[in-house]
């Protein structure tokens, strides 16, 4: 079955991003012209994806207010000559229709992709971190879809990390059935660095059957009281074959303000009309 919805959760707190997110969404934050969530947008539509679910929360009204239209704003920019200013978002509303639902308390990751599904119905979708973005090589929504169309189950997008680097993630054990694809046989949260069976990270990008939504009503609160889509995950996998797919771009974590920073200055790096205008800068932070 082609893939042509999307979810993208977007309703935790961010308490990483804090004082920056308390009244606007870390999603909301821009890399460089755009909100890190237009960019999540723009690799569902550029992967086939028509029809969009936001999950969202009570104090990220922002979100949907960036991909609904403002009749106004046009107007005015329209009269300026200067419709070229948000060309970028009414083309990516132009490919997709976007909707929303709220995830009325913030119970985990898990917990948000339930909330979707009454949208989804009874087809594979997409799910897509709304505080994480790709840079460079084919996109991790594109990859998933074209992987999906030969192996027809779900999905999970990898990535390799250092070892020491293990007990951050959620950490995959497999067999590879060849290079950058793994047949999982287990999913462990956080390993320590000497029991993990495997180097491969779930890495924000996840093709999911509608079969997870049983198993995430199954699925008991975890770390933190929260309801873990991984844990949901490991059910999934006594019930249906899951593999991973080692993606080809580069992962921007937006979560944290560190990595918040590194992604805006990679992004630019390689917009050389706007790398121009730094490089002067940066050369003379560095002297
Ligand atoms: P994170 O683990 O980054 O949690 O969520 P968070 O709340 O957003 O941020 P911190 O850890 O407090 O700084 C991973 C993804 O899951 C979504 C987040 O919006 C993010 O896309 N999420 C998390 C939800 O949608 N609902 C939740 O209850 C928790």
């Amino acid at each position: 079955m082609p893939i042509h919805k999307a979810i993208i959760p977007a309703a935790g707190f961010g308490t990483r991003m804090l004082p920056a997110a308390k009244s606007i969404p870390k999603e909301m934050l821009p890399i460089l012209d755009r909100p890190t969530i237009q960019f999540v947008v723009e690799e569902a539509a550029a992967a086939g994806i028509d029809d969009l679910l936001l999950i969202t929360s009570r104090n990220k009204r922002a979100i949907e207010d960036h991909f609904d239209r403002d009749a106004e704003l046009e107007q005015r920019l329209s009269s300026a000559n200067k419709q070229s200013l948000l060309s970028s978002i009414q083309s990516l509303m132009a490919k997709v229709t976007v909707h929303s639902v709220r995830q009325p308390e913030q119970r985990g990751l898990g917990d948000a992709v339930n909330r979707a599904r009454r949208h989804v119905g009874d087809e594979p979708f997409l799910c897509l971190l709304g505080d994480t973005i790709f840079s460079g090589g084919s996109s991790p929504a594109a990859q998933l879809v074209d992987a999906h169309r030969e192996l027809g189950t779900a999905l999970i997008g990898l990535e390799q990390v250092p070892p020491e680097n293990v007990e951050r993630y959620g950490i995959v054990g497999g067999t590879e059935i060849r290079p950058g694809v793994l047949k999982l046989d287990t999913l462990v949260e956080k390993p320590s660095k000497n029991n993990a069976p495997s180097h491969f990270a779930i890495a924000a990008r996840y093709l999911l059957t509608p079969s997870i939504f049983d198993c995430l009503d199954r699925t008991t609160p975890g770390k933190g009281g929260e309801i873990q889509l991984t844990d949901a995950l490991k059910l999934l996998l006594r019930k249906e074959p899951i593999h991973g797919i080692v993606l080809q771009s580069r992962r921007h974590d937006i979560g944290n303000p560190v990595d918040w920073l590194k992604t805006n200055l990679l992004l630019a790096r390689q917009d050389p009309k706007l790398w121009d205008q730094l490089l002067p800068l940066v050369r003379s932070l560095l002297q």
